[in-house]
């Protein structure tokens, strides 16, 4: 007879232990039997949030009385002499792109243009156009890249639009302002960029819109050493490019 003979372990066990073993047993499935409840009732109580991660806090919602303050007023009145970004448009010109209700179809006079606006503008088209619509503007940059992949491969809900070429007919020739417009409150599918991009720099990427649209077009009387420079006649689709290699 092997030495553990459960049989004789059961048989030598006090009686009450048994029953207390049984008692426990069927308590411990008292717990699950009540989530299972919880899971598969509707109930008219809230249900029970252990772990609150400031979920639910107090506060005061409009219009409610709040003693705090001697008016007793929750929605607190700007402190005199605030100025709303939103409602600085004495300067439309300036702030919103506009003259009279129309685009503004030069810079306002608070903006010099020189070597300098530009450099700022490159600076700032690289940090907040350029991965989207690319290092020339033409609607190619890496985001787009990436969206692209993750259309062709069904990545589950991705939908994307293309970042416009800004050098479309219809873009080269909108005035200054509407560009500025754009970049401040955004266009159709793209979000605006007046919370991020101050007033000023917001200026200077027009002016390098601007100069990158000119790029591409520029008379050649008006690049230094252009005589020098390769002819590249534009060639249509299937035709032999003249003196190509
Ligand atoms: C997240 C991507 C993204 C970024 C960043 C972005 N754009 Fe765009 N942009 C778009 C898309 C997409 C469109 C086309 C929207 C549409 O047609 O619905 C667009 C359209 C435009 C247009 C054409 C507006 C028109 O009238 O059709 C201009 C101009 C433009 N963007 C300039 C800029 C400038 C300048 C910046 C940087 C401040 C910028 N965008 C940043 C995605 C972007």
């Amino acid at each position: 007879m092997s030495p553990f003979d459960h049989r004789m372990l059961l048989k030598d066990m006090p009686k009450a232990f048994v029953w207390v073993g049984l008692l426990v047993l069927s308590l411990l499935l008292v717990p699950p039997a009540l989530i299972l409840r919880a899971r598969a009732v509707p109930s008219e109580h809230r249900r029970i949030h252990i772990i609150q991660n400031m979920d639910n806090q107090p506060k005061f919602v409009d219009q409610q009385e709040n003693i705090l303050f001697a008016d007793h007023r929750s929605m607190r009145p700007p402190v005199p002499g605030t100025v709303s970004r939103s409602q600085m448009v004495g300067d439309t010109h300036l702030f919103l792109g506009t003259v009279d209700s129309e685009f503004a179809t030069s810079f306002p006079e608070q903006v010099t243009i020189n070597e300098a606006l530009l450099k700022r503008g490159r600076i700032a088209f690289g940090i907040y156009c350029l991965p989207c619509h690319g290092v020339k503007g033409e609607g190619n940059g890496i985001v787009h890249e990436r969206a692209m992949v993750l259309l062709n491969t069904g990545a589950n809900g991705t939908t994307w639009v293309q970042p416009k070429n800004l050098h479309e007919e219809a873009i080269a020739e909108q005035p200054v302002g509407q560009i500025f417009w754009s970049i401040t409150n955004g266009v159709r599918n793209m979000a605006g960029y007046g919370s991020q991009v101050r007033v000023q720099d917001r200026w200077a990427i027009v002016a390098w819109v601007k100069a990158l649209q000119f790029s591409q077009n520029a008379p050649s009387d008006m690049v230094p050493g252009a005589d020098a420079l390769p002819v590249r006649t534009r060639v249509a689709p299937g035709e032999e490019e003249e003196g190509a290699s």
